[in-house]
């Protein structure tokens, strides 16, 4: 039996110039305090989460968030779905002709693995996938 792939949203992921500078408006909107900050240096980003939402500051202009800014200014930059199994799905979705920007899991933010999708093959939206186990609660 194929998994499906896509278990639940997980988080959204949202550019900006400053984690501290945005951070005040995302407590409000969640209604919660967002986490320590946490620097990613191979995706050249710094990231912050408020409950669903993670943040994520450019390290410079030369990297695919400072690109982004440059482009569109500050907004929804990607949407994360949780899976369980990430290689396993990676592997499903490249044979459906998705185009993956990472065909192996890397880390990501809190240690945990995670995988790009290309918008080209999702519609204009860049996917995040992020491996969370079965064992958390279904929304
Ligand atoms: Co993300």
């Amino acid at each position: 039996m194929v998994p499906s792939p896509f278990r639940s949203l997980h988080h959204l992921g949202i550019a900006v110039p400053s984690l501290e500078e945005a951070r005040p408006l995302y407590e409000r909107l969640e209604g919660v305090s967002g986490s320590l900050p946490e620097e990613l240096p191979d995706q050249g980003v710094r990231v912050l989460f408020v409950g669903s939402v993670e943040l994520l500051e450019p390290l410079g202009e030369d990297t695919p968030v400072g690109r982004f800014l440059r482009r569109r200014g500050p907004g929804l930059h990607h949407v994360a779905w949780a899976v369980e199994e990430l290689a396993a799905t990676l592997r499903v979705l490249e044979k459906e002709g998705f185009r993956l920007i990472d065909r192996e899991p890397r880390r990501g933010a809190g240690g945990h693995r995670v995988a790009f999708i290309h918008p080209e093959s999702t519609g204009g939206t860049l996917v995040e996938l992020v491996e969370a186990p079965r064992s958390l609660p279904e929304p």
